[in-house]
């Protein structure tokens, strides 16, 4: 630290850099940076930008500011209560309830800073030091997982992550699978949690993985998390058949960012009512109020239904046609002599490449890339927890983003063969 007052433990932990989400986060931001207009950019996150969607968010603001009675003014004027906007609770518990049946009420509700806000709570919450002295931590079933999380633990790194089984389910194809011979749930486990889509892998977990992994965490007497900032009822960006799951063990999270509101930092948890109270009880502390824009544009779509139309017959579409796209420049540009392996595309904004025996890292691999105008993610990253024993799939991955228009993509495809071709000595 350049002042050089000495940092606390949590401070050191989470303010005194060096993780690999910033270090991630710093280096795409650089790369950009300096060649905004020649960069072929297949490593972000973010939303496509949907005129449709965008029509829709313009015509809101626009009904916010027309606004006769007082909205807008308590929109920006007015602190909410910290568990959300009452309105919004109530519109997005009866969206549930109509939608899917669930027992939901404004009690298993709470607004969070957008998903990444709501994980840092509810790790924290729930793992790390235990007052009896002993330590908990998040099991993640399945390796690769969000990158988001690997950093999320106030006092220490938090998880346990399983490797799944790999499932070959046609020519360059595969699908990760929960390995439950392996999924031990002991007493030192605090919740379970994954993200369905997964984020880096399009995996979407089968209806019958879900319901095993909640009897298990059940019978464990530990939550299961899950993660559905890409799944129903919004934003849709799920391309196969997947039941969603809510129950009395279950904590759920959805988010505004996938529908193309990333901005407005807003997200909620779908939990037991202690759990829902204690987030609460956390956004009171550290920021007394959350973000409102987002929940005043969203809320009379949640009555009206109009955020599922939106999803279903807009973005799901939109992202679906984008996905088949990507996978068929991979098709066309990978070299068949080489050993790759695309996962199942079952939802999300990215592929997820296996290139079997790459002689490189990812990491080499994603640094020569960049050399050439060519921005993806390094699979590594995505695999934190997985234990110390040498995996060499792990290092074999790279996760490209699809969600830009279609020349970056067979531009960027073009260039990704191309090294993939010169790494092999092909
Ligand atoms: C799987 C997953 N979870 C959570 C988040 C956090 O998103 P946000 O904080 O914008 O809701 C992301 C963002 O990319 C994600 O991919």
């Amino acid at each position: 630290m350049s002042a050089g007052f000495p940092l606390s433990t949590i401070g050191t932990r989470i303010g005194g850099g060096g993780t690999s989400i910033e270090l991630l986060m710093h280096d795409l931001g650089e790369a950009l940076g300096s060649g905004r207009d020649t960069i072929l950019m297949l490593g972000g996150g973010n939303p496509a930008a949907i005129p449709e969607v965008i029509e829709v968010w313009r015509r809101r603001m626009q009904e916010l500011l027309d606004d006769e009675g007082a909205t807008f003014s308590r929109m920006l004027g007015d602190y909410d209560p910290p568990r959300g906007s009452p309105a919004f609770l109530e519109a997005m518990a009866g969206l549930l309830r109509r939608e899917f049946g669930w027992e939901v009420t404004p009690d298993n509700l709470a607004v969070t800073a957008g998903g990444q806000t709501a994980f840092f709570l509810l790790f924290n919450l729930l793992a790390g030091d235990m007052p009896d002295g002993s330590r908990r931590k998040v099991l993640l079933p399945m390796a690769p997982e969000y990158i988001g999380y690997c950093d999320l633990g106030l006092t220490m790194p938090l998880f346990e992550a399983k490797r799944p089984r790999i499932e070959h389910t046609g020519p360059h194809r595969f699908k990760y699978r929960v390995d439950f011979d392996s999924l031990d749930i002991g007493p030192d486990v605090a919740l379970v949690c994954a993200s369905r889509p997964t984020n880096p892998t399009g995996n979407v977990m089968t209806d019958d993985e879900v319901r095993r992994l909640a009897k298990r965490c059940r019978e464990a007497g530990v939550p299961l998390v899950l993660d559905n900032a890409y799944g129903t009822p919004f934003p849709q960006i799920i391309f196969r058949e997947a039941t969603p799951y809510w129950d009395d063990n279950t904590i759920l999270t959805l988010s505004l960012s996938k529908l193309g509101l990333p901005g407005t930092r807003t997200a909620v948890v779908v939990a037991p009512p202690e759990i829902a109270r204690s987030i609460q009880a956390m956004t009171s502390i550290t920021g007394l109020a959350n973000n409102n824009v987002g929940q005043a544009i969203i809320t009379p779509l949640l009555e009206s239904g109009e955020i599922i139309r939106l999803s279903r017959e807009v973005i799901q579409p939109f992202y679906k046609k984008k996905a088949a796209h990507a996978l068929k420049v991979a098709a066309a540009t990978l070299p068949d002599n080489i050993d790759y392996h695309l996962h199942e595309s079952e939802g999300a904004l990215f592929l997820w490449l296996w290139l079997r025996g790459l002689p490189i890292s990812s990491r080499e691999f994603y640094e020569r890339l960049k050399a050439r105008g060519v921005l993806v993610l390094p699979g590594e990253f995505f695999f934190y927890g997985v234990g110390e024993e040498d995996w060499p799939h792990s290092r074999e991955c790279l996760r490209i983003s699809f969600s830009m228009d279609r020349e970056t993509v067979e531009r960027g495809f073009e260039i990704i063969a191309d090294e993939a071709a010169k790494a092999f000595g092909r």
